[in-house]
């Protein structure tokens, strides 16, 4: 049965994505992982075809800044493959302490964190809508509840910006979004397809690695790292949810349970707010 599905995670060239990509090659299913460099995203689905034996692993390529890739890469993913049915939104990461901007004009954590997400499954549920199973896994953090503080008229941080903070607005907005993604496809009536956000635990991958936070934030994060958990168990309630029996949808789990998202700036308001931003600055594209 797995030998027929088809699934797709993003941002896959290491860390907790490649670790995903390996437990579900292992288990036969058709993998596409996805990356913004050619060579890095090749070897590591060559790495994946070694060490699994299972030949049906490739690769698509978009950086994910750049809603306009997320574009070609969605198309690029339509043109190769006639199935999906498990999309799971991983790439991401922390930026720096300097506020950066896309060529497209959004702020990079936002972007990459929260509109590629919600773009590349908007671009690819007409295709995960017809599995009988569909699910979409978002790759989300504790972040959430530790570090952000959304100004909702200000969703990118233009006025005030902190990268930790950025980071927390961001990973609110990615378990916002999946909620909100959930309730749509109940009403109307796409039971097929859950959506669901994770926590993959605090874990040992290039994740904060690059970014400078500044000096005693780059210091505290160093100092983190060995207590941090390993890929493989950061990819367990990913693979989890990619492959139990379970139906839930809209829940947001940590170690392979739906627990309780931070409630503090949440109202039905405040996640339509953000979902009719989300669908203002990704119209063009879908
Ligand atoms: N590690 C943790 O403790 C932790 C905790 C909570 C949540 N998370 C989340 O888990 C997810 C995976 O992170 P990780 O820890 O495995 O970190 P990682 O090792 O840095 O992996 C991040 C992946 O995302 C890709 N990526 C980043 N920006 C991209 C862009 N603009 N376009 C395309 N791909 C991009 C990276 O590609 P490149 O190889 O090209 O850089 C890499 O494949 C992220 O969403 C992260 O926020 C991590």
């Amino acid at each position: 049965m797995n030998q027929e599905k088809v699934v797709l995670i993003t941002g896959a060239t290491g860390g907790i994505g490649k670790a995903a990509a390996l437990a579900l090659a292992k288990q036969q299913y058709t993998v596409v992982i996805h990356g913004r460099n050619k060579g890095r995203t090749a070897l590591a689905a060559e790495e994946i075809r070694i060490m699994t034996g299972n030949n049906k692993v490739s690769y698509i390529l978009g950086d994910f800044f750049l809603m306009s890739d997320v574009k070609k890469a969605a198309e690029s993913f339509l043109s190769k493959y006639k199935r999906l049915d498990i999309l799971i939104n991983n790439a991401g990461g922390l930026m720096n302490k300097d506020r950066a901007v896309t060529a497209e004009g959004v702020e990079t954590t936002f972007a990459v964190n929260v509109l590629a997400p919600f773009l590349l499954s908007e671009l690819l549920l007409p295709l995960l809508s017809q599995s009988e199973d569909g699910r979409i896994i978002n790759v989300a953090s504790n972040s959430h509840r530790l570090n952000a503080k959304p100004d909702f008229n200000d969703m990118e941080g233009s006025k005030k910006y902190n990268p930790l903070v950025a980071y927390g607005n961001a990973k609110l907005f990615l378990i916002w979004n999946t909620r909100h993604l959930a309730g749509l496809l109940t009403t109307q009536g796409l039971h097929n397809v859950t959506v669901n956000s994770v926590h993959p635990g605090a874990i040992a991958t290039n994740f904060g690695v690059t970014s400078n936070l500044g000096g005693f934030l780059n210091l505290f994060v160093k100092l983190l790292r060995p207590f941090f958990k390993t890929p493989e168990q950061g990819a367990q309630t990913l693979t989890y949810l990619a492959t139990a029996d379970i139906h839930l949808t809209g829940n947001y789990f940590e170690k392979n349970k739906p627990v309780a998202p931070a409630e503090k700036y949440y109202s039905k308001r405040n996640e339509q707010l953000l979902w009719d931003y989300c669908i203002q600055k990704v119209k063009q594209w879908m």
